[in-house]
């Protein structure tokens, strides 16, 4: 068949890029020793604290997300160490995979994959750990495999009442610029990024941001490292360069990525994937399906993992969906193939976007034979509707208090 339009790229990362973006890296290559270049390096390694709400360094990687879970761990830890991990989904267990292969010892909290990392488990296995054998836990923020989001301050608050000095690293690849994520206040030691999600740009660069105490534990960390070197990196940051050959056309989307990030103001992206998150949910409700996150407080806002009626296979469902209307929806991983298709709603993306995608899923669930009610769309449509008015008469609200303000109307103000 032959396909008309745009392709919808609606899989939870990498998503789709604005032509903005694209624009910005049609550019020459440039001399990645030369002043043009530590401009531009200057500019996007400054520009990444407001993404990641930090004042101390983020380190950049010529890499997907994967080589910054490896740098995390390599850059802090020696060969033995015990970390606290859990159990939340197909990106926890790959996580754990990496802290493994490189000789760390992982205690898993286990978990049923439907939600996040639970506060209360931390809290106990950190009050037992006496000995404070744990050098760090280590927590995927939004599992991209579930839909189901853990509660970083949560966890933090749960380590300090068990007063545990571990590093708390966290995984925010498919977070980072579509979710409430805060580096500094959350207390968080490393935080893992990716380019490909959030931030809008292609795959290829990854991130480490990193606080004074994950750079202290780097200075006695004993595991081998070389591309992944933090002091390494951070010596040529200063200046605006990189030790190696850095992705320099990646390096120039992501300095129009920040830009657009910084026009819309970070609270607006958060509160639009809010919105899109909480009216995609309410199309799965109508279609009478559920969403894999069985816990409403950690509902993930950038994707939505949908249950596929028992007998029904979520990849046909995918293909329908892919040759009928050339939409891609992400695939259920590992023990979640075929049981789950996930709907991604993060990055480049608005209202009308959201409603496309979910008439997408709607026409396919009836295409397919899949048993579901009519009215998804229209509960989606619905609950647009309503936050995009209360949006406006909050502005509106706001607007005319800064008003009354500035004439010196409201009481205290009068000259
Ligand atoms: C939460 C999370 N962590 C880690 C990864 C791995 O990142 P990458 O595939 O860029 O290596 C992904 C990829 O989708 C992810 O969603």
């Amino acid at each position: 068949m032959i396909h008309t339009g745009r392709h919808f790229l609606q899989i939870p990362g990498p998503t789709n890029v604005p032509d903005r973006v694209l624009r910005a890296m049609d550019r020459p290559v440039i001399d990645h020793r030369g002043p043009e270049f530590a401009e531009l390096g200057r500019e996007v390694l400054d520009g990444l604290h407001a993404v990641f709400q930090t004042k101390g360094p983020v380190i950049v990687f010529p890499s997907s997300g994967t080589g910054a879970w490896e740098a995390a761990i390599v850059n802090t830890l020696s060969p033995g160490d015990r970390v606290l991990m859990f159990e939340t989904g197909h990106f926890s267990s790959l996580w754990k995979q990496v802290a493994e292969r490189l000789g760390v010892t992982v205690e898993y909290v286990p978990g049923n994959w439907r939600r996040g990392a639970s506060p209360r488990d931390a809290e106990a296995c950190l009050v037992r750990d006496t000995q404070h054998t744990f050098k760090a836990v280590m927590v995927v923020h939004n599992e991209t495999s579930t839909g189901a989001a853990s509660r970083i301050p949560e966890i933090r608050a749960a380590m300090d009442r068990a007063k545990h000095p571990a590093l708390l690293m966290v995984d925010t690849i498919s977070s980072l610029g579509s979710m409430d994520y805060r580096h500094d206040a959350w207390g968080v030691d490393v935080t893992v990024g990716g380019s490909q999600k959030g931030l809008m740009l292609p795959p290829g660069l990854s991130f480490n941001a990193v606080s004074e105490k994950a750079l202290a534990a780097n200075r006695t960390a004993k595991l081998p490292r070389y591309y992944w070197d933090w002091p390494e990196m951070l010596k040529p940051n200063r200046d605006g360069f990189f030790p190696y050959t850095p992705a320099t056309n990646l390096l120039y989307g992501l300095r129009e990525a920040l830009i657009m990030l910084k026009e819309e103001g970070l609270p607006n992206v958060f509160a639009r994937h809010a919105r899109h998150g909480e009216a995609t949910r309410a199309a799965v409700r109508a279609w009478g399906l559920e969403t894999l996150c069985e816990e409403p407080s950690e509902y993930s806002n950038s994707l939505t993992a949908v249950v596929m009626p028992e007998g029904h296979d979520a990849d046909q469902l995918r293909q329908v969906i892919l040759e009928n209307f050339d939409m891609s929806l992400g695939t259920g991983l590992s023990k979640l193939a075929r049981k789950v298709f996930r709907i991604g709603h993060l990055g480049h993306f608005n209202d009308l976007t959201l409603a496309g995608t979910l008439c997408g899923v709607e026409m396919g669930l009836r295409l397919a034979g899949v048993p579901h009610k009519d009215g998804g769309v229209a509960a989606a449509m619905e609950s647009l509707v309503a936050s995009q008015k209360e949006q406006r008469h909050t502005t509106e609200t706001r607007s005319h208090g800064e008003k009354q303000m500035k004439n010196g109307i409201v009481a205290g103000h009068r000259q």
